[in-house]
């Protein structure tokens, strides 16, 4: 199956195809979503069928431009609205108590409900066509549980082509080019503000200052009795390939170590490394908005090179690369001993 460009037509489709309980894969300002009519259990659980994700995971409704918060959530707080005010359309999640007539499908049972405007236009008419604007489309980023999201039309289909077209789960997958930030929504949650204030469940584009200068105080970082996150899993967003973070210093040393034991690398830096000999090389820019505008299609690139191990050049750890630097430590979780026993 192809994607399908976004002509009115297509997006009127794609409206009706969600109002019938399909799922529609669709581009956001962030990551592709993989989308459903957020009041419609049966067509929210075909989302966790296809992704193959735990149906106790919440997912963000989308909504459209200007639309009715009270609707969809309950006891909404006055930070919600300074912040809707000033971030949205935008990368930005809101975790409110969720509405008693929304089903609890998209919050895994939780009583809260996460929120986001996105700004990307083919999202924005979706969202504008789909039941004329008062709905609410569910969508996870649209990639297989703990995969890496997707930035590109091509990603969604080499990672469903199972479920695409006819008969299919996916009725189609809107293309609307690369995703300009890149990597997901920050989420903040504000459902136990009178207790907690302000919890950062994710960090992301939007940042912690930028939110603190909103709301008066600094996010807090989750507690236990956060509501879950899936994006927050301590492994997440990983390629096949195993992922190693290592520090700039160390590089020629890590590489040369491995290549004495007949292991091949791909290499993902901001700097260039001639001398290194790898199998396929991303270079990206040394600006964090840069850097996660292309860092998932980078991991996806990296991957298909089929090489033992995919070394990340570490980045600076000051707050601008936050978003960055908590996407690659979760992708390298996993194989965060791998290179200890390479190397003894
Ligand atoms: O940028 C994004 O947020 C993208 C695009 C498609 O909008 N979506 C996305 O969805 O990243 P997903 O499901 O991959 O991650 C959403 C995160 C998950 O960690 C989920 O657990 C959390 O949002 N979330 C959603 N509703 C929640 C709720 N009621 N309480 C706590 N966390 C929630
Ligand atoms: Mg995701």
């Amino acid at each position: 199956m192809k994607a399908a460009d976004c002509t009115p037509c297509n997006l009127a489709e794609a409206a009706e195809a969600l109002e019938s309980g399909l799922l529609v894969a669709f581009p956001t300002e962030t990551v592709y979503g993989l989308g459903a009519d957020a009041e419609n259990p049966e067509a929210v659980a075909r989302i966790y069928e296809a992704k193959g994700r735990p149906s106790d995971h919440p997912v963000i409704v989308h909504l459209a431009p200007g639309a009715d918060l009270s609707y969809w959530a309950k006891d909404i707080p006055d930070a919600a609205l300074q912040l809707s005010e000033a971030f949205w359309p935008g990368p930005l999640t809101l975790i409110l108590k969720r509405a008693d007539h929304i089903p609890d499908a998209v919050s895994g049972g939780q009583d809260t409900v996460g929120l986001r405007c996105p700004s990307h236009p083919v999202a924005q008419e979706l969202l504008k066509s789909f039941k004329a604007g008062r709905g609410g489309i569910a969508a996870p980023s649209a990639n297989k549980f703990g995969r890496v999201s997707p930035t590109k039309a091509e990603h969604v289909i080499e990672e469903f082509e199972q479920e695409l077209g006819p008969g299919g789960l996916i009725a189609s997958v809107l293309d609307g080019g690369q995703s300009d930030v890149g990597i997901e929504s920050t989420i903040i949650d504000l459902s136990r503000l009178s207790t907690h204030g302000p919890v950062l469940l994710r960090p992301g584009h939007i940042s912690v200052d930028q939110l603190s200068a909103v709301l008066g105080v600094v996010p807090a970082m989750p507690d236990a009795a956060a509501p879950r996150a899936s994006g927050t899993l301590e492994s997440h967003y990983a390629p096949r390939t195993p992922v190693i973070l290592v520090s700039p210093d160390e590089l020629d040393q890590v590489v040369s170590v491995l290549e004495s034991k007949g292991k091949t690398i791909a290499l993902m830096s901001c700097q260039s490394h001639p001398e290194l000999n790898a199998k396929a090389w991303t270079q990206l820019p040394t600006d964090p908005a840069g850097y996660a505008f292309g860092l998932y299609a980078g991991l996806r690139e990296l991957d298909q090179a089929s090489a033992d191990l995919i070394l990340v050049e570490q980045l600076p750890s000051d707050a601008a690369w936050q978003g960055v630097n908590d996407r690659l430590r979760r992708a390298a979780f996993d194989s965060r001993h791998v290179l200890g026993e390479w190397l003894s």
